[in-house]
């Protein structure tokens, strides 16, 4: 079904950039230069330099950006490592692809780690604590790091969803041991594929990752430092993300925009909760716009048929999927979020006039509901 208003729209983002995208590809083409080249360190020293941190180390997704991480951390079997219920699986496969266990914990009002349940979740076994920049929002990272250094804790951050965002001034990716990117197409800095990063102040830490990437192989001397994976980001993906990387902030202020419109154009609906929060303290880059709604499936549906597409992250709770054999904790947020949150349109390409139908949309629907309800 063609969208009205397209919760992503790669065609048309494509053809914006595409003599810039496509001098970038020919140039890595005709060259021969398609693994390992120039391409890729200009990317990395460029990111780095974009985040704030002294290294960058491109790997194949955002899944290894996390697991090579907790991997050069040490983390492993009989460890545990303190994350949130309300993410992306990939966030928790990466602990348990070290062998250590992943503790849930909740999530507070902005969808992001609640710092007041932290402390009661750490045990001698914990070694890590994973915050997720969700939506495009920085954790509170202020409290996450006290209590991460008072319990000589690392601190990987989940910032695939959160390239640019800052909290207190500082960037996602800056706090932590590591932080942790993806350029999954979707994303606000997205490839032609699967991509990620790893962002560092630790030299080893960030000489571990390139190794790892790499089949643990020192490309100077040939020798082989780990059993390490094939899973280094293709130049010619690093071409064009440094194309894009240049791009950011314009992409970053559309999204603001976007976000700005929503509030002025669905403000004061009852039970619609808009996503934003503190705004003294965090410069959100709203990777995604979600609002919140007891009446989600009906306004999904009510949008679906007015022709705007939106996607729900995630309908049910991770650990009710059994294939993933994790503990069932209790976690009341993210169960209520997995029922009430609704992602509306949002990216580079999303035009002002199609958030006015959206917002225009939204306000029929509850308006409808309530003089149904008040006849
Ligand atoms: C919060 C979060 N963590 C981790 C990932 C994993 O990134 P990738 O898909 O690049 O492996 C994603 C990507 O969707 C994500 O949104």
């Amino acid at each position: 079904m063609a969208y009205k208003v397209p919760f992503v729209d790669p065609g048309t983002h494509y053809q914006r950039l595409k003599s810039e995208i496509d001098a970038a590809i020919t140039d890595c083409l005709s060259k021969g230069d398609l693994v390992y080249r120039q391409q890729l360190q200009d990317f990395e020293s460029q990111l780095a330099s974009f985040v704030g941190v002294r290294y960058a180390v491109g790997v194949n997704s955002g899944y290894h950006a996390l697991h090579f991480s907790l991997v050069a951390a040490g983390i492993g079997p009989g460890d545990e490592v303190i994350t949130v219920g309300h993410t992306f699986v990939a966030s928790v496969s990466a602990i348990v692809h070290t062998g250590a266990k992943p503790v849930l914990i909740d999530v507070g009002k902005d969808h992001n780690m609640n710092p007041d349940l932290l402390e009661a979740a750490i045990t001698p076994r914990t070694r890590a604590v994973m915050p997720v920049h969700l939506n495009g929002r920085v954790c509170n990272m202020d409290r996450i790091m006290a209590i991460a250094e008072k319990h000589n804790l690392v601190v990987v951050e989940d910032a695939a969803q959160a390239l640019g965002a800052t909290f207190q001034g500082k960037r996602a990716g800056g706090f932590g041991l590591t932080g942790c990117f993806s350029f999954y197409p979707f994303k606000i800095l997205g490839g032609f594929g699967d991509g990620g990063a790893v962002t560092t102040n630790d030299s080893k830490v960030a000489r571990m990752v390139s190794l790892l990437r790499y089949n643990g192989e020192d490309r100077e001397t040939g020798e082989y430092h780990y059993h390490g994976y094939t899973a280094l980001l293709d130049n010619v993906q690093a071409a064009v993300l440094d194309v894009k990387l240049h791009h950011l902030p314009e992409w970053i202020e559309h999204r603001r925009k976007i976000a700005l419109l929503y509030r002025q154009g669905l403000d004061g609906i009852p039970d619609l909760q808009l996503p934003h929060y503190c705004e003294t303290c965090n410069f959100d880059i709203y990777q995604n716009y979600v609002v919140r709604t007891k009446k989600r499936d009906a306004l999904r549906e009510h949008l679906k048929l007015n022709g705007v597409e939106t996607l729900v992250s995630w309908p049910k709770p991770m650990w009710e999927h059994r294939g993933l054999a994790l503990e069932k904790p209790r976690l009341p947020e993210t169960e209520s979020l997995c029922q009430e949150v609704l992602s509306l349109p949002m990216s580079a390409e999303t035009t002002l006039e199609q958030i006015a139908h959206t917002a225009q949309c939204i306000r029929e629907f509850f308006s409808w509901h309530n003089r149904r309800n008040n006849p």
